[in-house]
C-alpha cells in the first residue's frame, strides 16, 4: 500500500509519499492539539512506513493553520491516555532515516516537544514555537527540558522554559532551534530539505547540551526566579534544563517524565487550567448572540496624564493610529517625553527593538485639540475624575466626533449612565477602565451601561482582546468590580490597623500569601487622593453609626499622598521606592485606635490573610447576586490580573473551594462581627458553588 489515505479510517492522523519522502499529516480541526487519537495515528502511521523502505526520509507537518498547537489541556487533570507523547517521540527518534518537522501557525508545548524530537525542523513565517507548560503550574514532560537545551545554550533554554515565552521562527531560526525559515510553500520546501539530509539521523539526544557561562546560567535562573515568584515548578524547570548538561538522557528524561506527572496533578496546576478557562469564558456575554463588531482603526485618548500615556501606549503597541489629546500645553510634552521613556526601557531590557519602538511612536501623535479626535473609531476619556468635567467633555465629543464611533471613559468609581446621558448617543457610550500602569496590566473592565448597545459592548470586547488583554464584562456600580472589591479588601485591612496591626505587619501577610504588593504599598504607589476624593464625594451619604476608619483621611489631610509625595503608609528616602515603616504613621494608627476605645491586640499573618480574603470573598458574593459581574470566574480573574493576587490559587474565590466550608463560614461571622453594624453579607455558599463548578 503507497498511501494510507486510501484506508477507509478515521484518525486524525494520514501519510503519503512525496516521491522519496513520507509526508504524515495531523488533521484535528481546530488546533490540531495532540489527543490521544493523534498521538496513536503518529505511531500507527510509522509504523506502517517502517515498511515502506525505499523511503529516504519523513516529514511531519499539520493541516489547516497550524501544526499541533499544543495539548488539550483538560487532559492535563485527568488519568493520561496511552500512547503517551514521549512514547510518540521514541518512535520518531527510532525511525531510521530522518524526520523533518515542518512547522506553521504554532507548535507549542507537546507541539513543540514533538517537533524536537525530530531530526530537524523548519517553519513557515509567522509561526510560533513555546513551552507554556510552567505558566500552567507543569514543566515540559516530554523532553523540552532536555532536547532544548541541546540546541541553545542552557541560559536561554532557562529563559524560555521558565517563561513560555512564544518565540517567532525568525528569532527561533536565529537561536538555532529551527533550520529554516520559509516564506511559502512549507510541504514542498519541507520535502527538498528532508532530501537534502541524505538520509542522515540527527537526534538531539545524541548531542551534548550547549554549554552557557557559568555567571550566564546563574543570571538566567535569578531572573527566571523573580518572574516565577520561585513556584516549585519553576524552580524544577530550572534544574531539569541544567541537569541536560551533567545526567544521561534516558536519566534525565525520566525524572523529567515523573516530575510533569506529579505537577499536573497538582492544586497550583489545576488554579492556573482554571484561569485559563475563566480567560476564554469571559469574552462571552450572557445574553447575546452573534452581532458584528464595529471595525476600529484610529483611536484617540484624551487626557494625558498617568492613564492617558499608558492607554495610548497600550494601543500603540496593538498596532492601532492613535491620537492623545489633552488640553494642557505642559501635559502634552510631558506625554511625549514618558512615553518615549516608556519605549527606552523596553529597548534597554531587550524587550524590543529600536525600529519597533519608531514604528510605534510614529502611530502615535499628539496634540490639544479636541477637533482633531472627530474621525477616530473609539474616544476614550482618562481625564479628572470629576462627574462635571466629564460631562462636558462628553458633550463636545458628542458634537464633534463622528455618528457610529464607540465613546469610552476610563472612570474608575462614577456612574456610567450619568456620563452618557450627558450625550445624544448612550447606546454608543462603555466603560473601558483600564488599570494603572495600562500598558502592563492585562486586566480590562469594558463597562455595560444600561443603554449601552450589544453591538458597542462586542466592539470594545474585541479591541479589549487585541490589546491581548483579559477583558471582563461588567456591570455599572460603584467600582465596578475590581475597585469594588478591592476597596472592601481594602476596608478590612484598614479595620485591622484600628485592632492592632501596623500597614506593614498585613503588607508582609499578605505578601507572603502570594500577593504581588500588600494594600499599603499599592496604595501609596497608585496614590491615596483618588480614593480620599471618592470618600469625600460619598461622605454625606455615610451613615454615621457604620464603622469607619478616618487614618487615610488623617494621612491625606497631611499631604501624604503616597509616593508621589514620598510619604503617605510608609516613608521614602530619596531614590528608594521600597517604602520604610514610618514612627508617625504608627502613632497616627495607635491614636485612632484609642480614640475609638479598642484594645490594640496581636493579629498574626494567619488571621490577617483569612480576614483579608473574605472580604474579597463576600464582596465577590453581593458583586454576583447584583448582577455587576456576569459568573464568579471573571471577579477571579480581576483579583489575579487586576491586583496582583497569585495566579496559582486561581483568585479569592477558587481559594475558597478548597477551604473548609467551615473555614469560611467562620471568616465570615468573624468578619461581620469585627465589622459592626451594617457591614453587608453576601451568600458565600452559592458563590462557591459557581467558583467550583469552572474547575
Ligand atoms: P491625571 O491627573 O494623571 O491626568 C488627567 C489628565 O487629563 C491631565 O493631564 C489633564 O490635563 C487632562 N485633562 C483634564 N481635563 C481635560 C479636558 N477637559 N480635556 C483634555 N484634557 C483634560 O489622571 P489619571 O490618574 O490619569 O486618571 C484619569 C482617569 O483615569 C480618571 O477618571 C481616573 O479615575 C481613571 N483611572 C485612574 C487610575 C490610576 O491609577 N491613576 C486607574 C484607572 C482609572
Amino acid at each position: 500500500m503507497e498511501d494510507s489515505t486510501d484506508q477507509v479510517q478515521s484518525s486524525p492522523v494520514t501519510w503519503s509519499r512525496d516521491g522519496d519522502v513520507g509526508v504524515i499529516l495531523i488533521n484535528n480541526p481546530p488546533v490540531n492539539a495532540g489527543s490521544r487519537e493523534v498521538r496513536a495515528g503518529i505511531l500507527t502511521a510509522l509504523d506502517e512506513l517502517m515498511q515502506e523502505t525505499s523511503l529516504c526520509a519523513l516529514v511531519v507537518m499539520g493541516a489547516g493553520n497550524t501544526f499541533i498547537a499544543g495539548s488539550d489541556i483538560r487532559e492535563f487533570g485527568q488519568p493520561l491516555e496511552v500512547p503517551e507523547l514521549p512514547t510518540v517521540i521514541s518512535a520518531i527518534e527510532a525511525y531510521p532515516k530522518p524526520v523533518v518537522a515542518a512547522l506553521h501557525g504554532a507548535a507549542l508545548g507537546g507541539g513543540f516537544e514533538l517537533a524536537l524530537g525530530c531530526d530537524a525542523r523548519i517553519a513557515l513565517t509567522g509561526c510560533v514555537v513555546g513551552l507554556p507548560e510552567v505558566t500552567l503550574g507543569m514543566i515540559p514532560g516530554a523532553g523540552g527540558t532536555q532536547r532544548l537545551p541541546r540546541l541553545i545554550p542552557l541560559a536561554q533554554a532557562i529563559e524560555l522554559v521558565t517563561s513560555g515565552r512564544r518565540v517567532k521562527a525568525e528569532e527561533a531560526c536565529e537561536m538555532g532551534i529551527i533550520a529554516s525559515v520559509v516564506e511559502t510553500d512549507l510541504r514542498a520546501n519541507a520535502v527538498a530539505f528532508a532530501r537534502a539530509l541524505h538520509g542522515q539521523k540527527r537526534r538531539l539526544r545524541d548531542l551534548p547540551a550547549v554549554a552557557s557561562s557559568p555567571s550566564d546560567i546563574r543570571a538566567a535562573e535569578q531572573a527566571a526566579l523573580q518572574w516565577t515568584k520561585g513556584r516549585p515548578y519553576a524552580v524544577c524547570a530550572i534544574d531539569m534544563v541544567k541537569a541536560a548538561a551533567h545526567l544521561p538522557i534516558d536519566e534525565a528524561l525520566a525524572k523529567e517524565r515523573a516530575a510533569f506527572q506529579t505537577f499536573r496533578m497538582s492544586d497550583e496546576a489545576a488554579a492556573l487550567r482554571y484561569l485559563f478557562f475563566a480567560e476564554r469564558d469571559a469574552g462571552k456575554i450572557d445574553g447575546i448572540g452573534a452581532v458584528k463588531p464595529r471595525s476600529v482603526h484610529e483611536v484617540a485618548v484624551i487626557g494625558a496624564g498617568t492613564m492617558g500615556i499608558g492607554i495610548a501606549v497600550t494601543f500603540a503597541d496593538a498596532g492601532y493610529a492613535v491620537t492623545l489629546v489633552d488640553q494642557d500645553e505642559a501635559a502634552v510634552s510631558r506625554a511625549n517625553a514618558q512615553v518615549q521613556a516608556i519605549y527606552d526601557r523596553l529597548v534597554a531590557k531587550k524587550r524590543i527593538t529600536e525600529a519597533e519602538v519608531q514604528a510605534r511612536l510614529t502611530r502615535i501623535s499628539t496634540t490639544t485639540q479636541l477637533a482633531d479626535v472627530a474621525s477616530c473609531d473609539v474616544v476614550i476619556e482618562a481625564i479628572f475624575e470629576d462627574m462635571n468635567i466629564k460631562q462636558e467633555l462628553f458633550r463636545k465629543l458628542d458634537a464633534i466626533v463622528k455618528s457610529g464611533a464607540i465613546l469610552a471613559s476610563n472612570t474608575s468609581y462614577l456612574d456610567l449612565n450619568e456620563i452618557a446621558a450627558a450625550t445624544s448617543r448612550p447606546q454608543d457610550i462603555v466603560g473601558l477602565h483600564f488599570f494603572n500602569p495600562a500598558h502592563v496590566m492585562k486586566l480590562l473592565e469594558v463597562v455595560r451601561g444600561v443603554r449601552t448597545s450589544t453591538e458597542a459592548l462586542t466592539t470594545a470586547l474585541r479591541v479589549g482582546r487585541k490589546l491581548g488583554k483579559s477583558a471582563i464584562v461588567a456591570g455599572v456600580g460603584e467600582g465596578f468590580i475590581g475597585n469594588r472589591g478591592y476597596a472592601a479588601y481594602r476596608r478590612q485591612c484598614e479595620f485591622m490597623l484600628e485592632e492592632g496591626a501596623y500597614p506593614e505587619d498585613i503588607d508582609r501577610a499578605l505578601e507572603a500569601f502570594g500577593m504581588a504588593m500588600g494594600p499599603f504599598a499599592v496604595g501609596d504607589m497608585s496614590g491615596l487622593d483618588i480614593a480620599w476624593r471618592m470618600r469625600q464625594r460619598l461622605s454625606t451619604h455615610r451613615d454615621p453609626s457604620v464603622r469607619y476608619v478616618e487614618i487615610p483621611d488623617r494621612l491625606c489631610e497631611m499631604g501624604r499622598f503616597g509616593q508621589k509625595t514620598k510619604a503617605g503608609w510608609y516613608r521614602y528616602e530619596p531614590g528608594e521606592r521600597k517604602g520604610r515603616p514610618d514612627p508617625l504613621v504608627h502613632k497616627l494608627i495607635e491614636t485612632a485606635s484609642a480614640e475609638k476605645g479598642i484594645t490594640r491586640a496581636l493579629l498574626s499573618a494567619d488571621y490577617v490573610v483569612g480576614r483579608a480574603l473574605i472580604a474579597m470573598i463576600n464582596e465577590a458574593a453581593l458583586i454576583l447576586s447584583e448582577g455587576v459581574a456576569q459568573r464568579a470566574s471573571d471577579i477571579d480573574l480581576a483579583w489575579v490580573h487586576g491586583y496582583g493576587f497569585p495566579g496559582y490559587e486561581g483568585g479569592p474565590l477558587l481559594w475558597a473551594t478548597r477551604q473548609p466550608k467551615s473555614r469560611i463560614m467562620a471568616l465570615q461571622q468573624d468578619m461581620a462581627a469585627q465589622s459592626g453594624r451594617g457591614y453587608p453579607l453576601g451568600h458565600i455558599e452559592a458563590v462557591l458553588k459557581s467558583a467550583a463548578s469552572g474547575v
